[in-house]
């Protein structure tokens, strides 16, 4: 028989949860007072503790406080008629199991102590350890990504054009921005230019500058990236999306080294390095004359191919640890991998490579009960996080409970709290608004 402990000052309602208690077969000791409910915990442990948060000079919150200092593993539900985003992060960050806001029917209020029992099972599974994790800013030890740092090291230091391709997500930017970091040209600007979200017709101007009038728009001279990155490098982001007549413009600059403003008459020297990165199978595209042949022969003298994650799974342990740290310390939390929880990431797809493997262990940290990332804890978060095209709602049934907890941990804020969830921040003002905490 499960003890229970009641915390609860309105007399009729105290006898109402301790009656449908009894009836469901809890053991219960209920009383009336903080006073009450803080010398029972110093006097013995419950495992499960249920308190009003408005009580008396004191409030739920101390309750928690010391039901959770004479037994880290006690499960506290609070619940309140009059919760505010300030009480409920309060009561989160104290470390509350849940939260019920009066009224509610019993059956939900049963449904919270179930899932704060099951926390109770499969405490005695393994943890998954790493020892020694490496600090360098790029994980990864497998075989293919040795041949990429011995690549990387006989490189950077060269003044060499380096070419990185790779699926999204696999580090591309991290990669050119090594590159930068070990040239001699370190302390020198490192700017990076996204040619896929500059419209075509503006991409030009945007690198090699304009001068007044130009053309419409042009209302003052404008120095373009290139000649502002002058003894640093440039790292031209998704190459494959530029259209042919900036290939031609482009190919012209590494011939030459010179830039000539849009509208300018003359050209200056610049000295500048070229990484470049691409997400799109380049030797497709020329064939299908989308690329300049004339280019791509002048860009693919070094090239640095990252293999996606799931070619090389053993790295999954070294990321999800140095990830599960770093978010551990952000949002202050002790999130800790079991061996099934890694085992199955190490079994998943990663369709989204590094950058997927990283936002899921942003978001297990703060929402695995108990910061226990198990295989249910893996596989709920695969599934919350896997692109829909609806983009409504993905949250399982205890979504209020995660979207308190993912608020209390970016201290409220929403778009961050929207992006962990894996929802649009309209479905979470809506959703918060049908939990009273709009
Ligand atoms: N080997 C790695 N070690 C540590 N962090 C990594 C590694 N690879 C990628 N990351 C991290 O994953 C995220 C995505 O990496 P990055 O932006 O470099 O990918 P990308 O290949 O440029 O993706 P996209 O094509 O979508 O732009 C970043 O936060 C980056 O720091
Ligand atoms: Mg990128």
């Amino acid at each position: 028989m499960q003890r229970l402990l009641v915390v609860e000052d309105d007399n009729s309602v105290r006898m109402t949860i301790v009656t449908a208690l009894e009836c469901e077969g809890f053991d219960v000791d209920a009383v009336g007072s903080t006073r009450e409910a803080i010398s029972r915990l110093e006097g013995s442990q419950y495992p499960i503790v249920i308190s009003d948060i408005y009580l008396d000079e004191r409030t739920g919150l101390d309750v928690l406080n010391a039901a959770r200092k004479g037994n880290p593993k006690c499960q506290v539900i609070l619940m309140t008629g009059r919760g505010t985003m300030e009480t409920v992060m309060a009561a989160t960050r104290g470390g509350a199991f849940d939260y019920l806001a009066k009224p509610f029917d019993m059956d939900q209020m049963f449904d919270v102590i179930r899932r704060a029992q099951a926390t109770f099972e499969g405490e005695e599974e393994k943890e998954d350890v790493v020892e020694d994790l490496p600090t360098s800013e790029m994980i990864g030890s497998s075989a293919p990504m040795i041949e990429i740092y011995k690549n990387l090291s006989l490189s950077a230091p060269t003044d060499a054009t380096v070419l990185i391709e790779g699926e999204t997500g696999t580090g591309k930017e991290l990669i050119a921005r090594m590159i930068h970091n070990n040239s001699r040209r370190s302390e020198k600007p490192f700017v990076a230019v996204d040619c896929g979200a500059i419209a075509p017709t503006l991409l030009e101007s945007e690198l090699f500058g304009v001068v007044k009038g130009a053309f419409t728009g042009a209302d003052r001279d404008r120095v373009g990236v290139f000649e502002s990155a002058n003894t640093g490098t440039v790292f031209l982001d998704e190459i494959g999306e530029t259209d042919l007549s900036f290939q031609l413009t482009l190919l012209r600059f590494l011939q030459q080294r010179e830039i000539r403003p849009v509208g300018a008459s003359r050209s200056k020297v610049i000295d500048v390095r070229v990484v470049l990165a691409t997400n799109r199978d380049m030797q497709k595209m020329v064939d299908e004359k989308k690329f300049r042949e004339d280019l791509w022969y002048r860009i693919n003298v070094i090239r640095i191919q990252l293999p996606p994650l799931r070619e090389r799974h053993g790295d999954v342990p070294l990321l999800a640890h140095t990830f599960l740290n770093r978010y551990n310390d952000r949002y202050n939390m002790s999130g800790r991998l079991t061996e099934s929880g890694m085992k199955t990431l190490e079994t998943y797809a990663w369709p989204g490579n590094v950058r997927q493997l990283q936002h899921m262990m942003e978001r297990m940290t703060i929402l695995a009960p108990q910061g226990r990332i198990d295989e249910a804890a893996v596989r709920e978060a695969i599934v919350a996080m896997e692109p829909r095209d609806n983009g409504s709602d993905s949250l399982a049934d205890t979504e209020a409970d995660q979207i308190r907890r993912v608020l209390a941990a970016t201290n409220g804020n929403k778009s961050h709290a929207a992006k962990i969830l894996g929802i649009e921040r309209k479905t979470l003002y809506r959703k918060l608004e049908r939990m009273g905490l709009a």
